[in-house]
């Protein structure tokens, strides 16, 4: 199974910032770890053409491929930039941008279109959560989510529980196990044995002290990480914790 490390730097960073792109990439010469980057959209094109061995993917694009969107950025552009993957459907997206299951799977699709890898973002909420309404949400967005023709091309799924992004808190190991042994059971039973091969990532406060033991769960395989991913020395502590996994 590909093991992902990737960082989300949402509204952060200018060109000055490229440089822990550099940092990360020459700490990680030689990892089996995927470590992928996602700058702002204006940070695209020269983050892609750093040397060294760092992915890079957006955070976000539009559903259609051209038209009159005014501010809006396609999957087609976002690949001319070098571009390999696409964040769709963040939580904060969903709770900012009105983005429902149906925006989010047709952003997937367009993105997959474009030959780049779509990384969808689920999660419940806390009040979700205290409802005990977690794999009933879970169900409800990974369906809604994915097309019939999502596991066909190169996906991957990142469980994120809304409550736990930017706050330092996380669930429990056993909390974070039943989710994503859920979410591969799901896509099973919806794709068929291909979806073994989809990866699982959590998202919400990942750091480098409780990276390893998140990493050492069965069906995590990976981190999609936010305030963690801006400093190449604290993602490189994730990074490692995952390549030891
Ligand atoms: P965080 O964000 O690591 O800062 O909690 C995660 C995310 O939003 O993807």
């Amino acid at each position: 199974m590909r093991k992902i490390a990737a960082g989300n730097w949402k509204m952060n960073g200018t060109s000055s910032n490229l440089s822990e792109i550099t940092l990360l990439a020459d700490r990680h010469p030689k990892s089996d770890v995927e470590i992928l980057i996602c700058p702002p959209a204006t940070l695209l094109g020269n983050a892609s053409r750093l040397p060294g061995s760092i992915t890079i993917g957006a955070q976000n694009c539009h559903t259609s491929q051209s038209g009159a969107h005014t501010g809006e950025i396609s999957a087609q552009m976002i690949a001319e930039l070098g571009a390999k993957y696409v964040i769709i459907g963040h939580s904060e997206r969903r709770a900012n941008n009105g983005e429902t299951d149906n925006i989010v799977k047709k952003k997937a699709m367009v993105v997959q279109k474009e030959g780049l890898t779509p990384i969808v973002c689920i999660g419940e909420s806390l009040k979700q959560r205290e409802n005990g309404q977690t794999i009933a949400i879970i169900k409800e967005q990974l369906n809604g989510s994915l097309s019939s023709d999502a596991a066909k091309s190169p996906i991957v799924i990142a469980y994120e529980p809304v409550w736990a992004i930017g706050t330092g808190h996380i669930p429990s190991m056993s909390e974070i196990s039943k989710v994503h042994e859920f979410c591969r059971k799901q896509l099973q039973k919806r794709f068929g044995d291909i979806a073994v091969r989809i990866p699982l990532l959590y998202g919400g406060s990942v750091k480098g002290s409780n990276a390893a033991e998140i990493f050492a769960l069965k069906n995590v395989n990976g981190a999609l990480v936010g305030g963690a991913s801006l400093k190449a020395d604290d993602f490189s502590q994730i990074v490692k914790a995952l390549e030891d996994a």
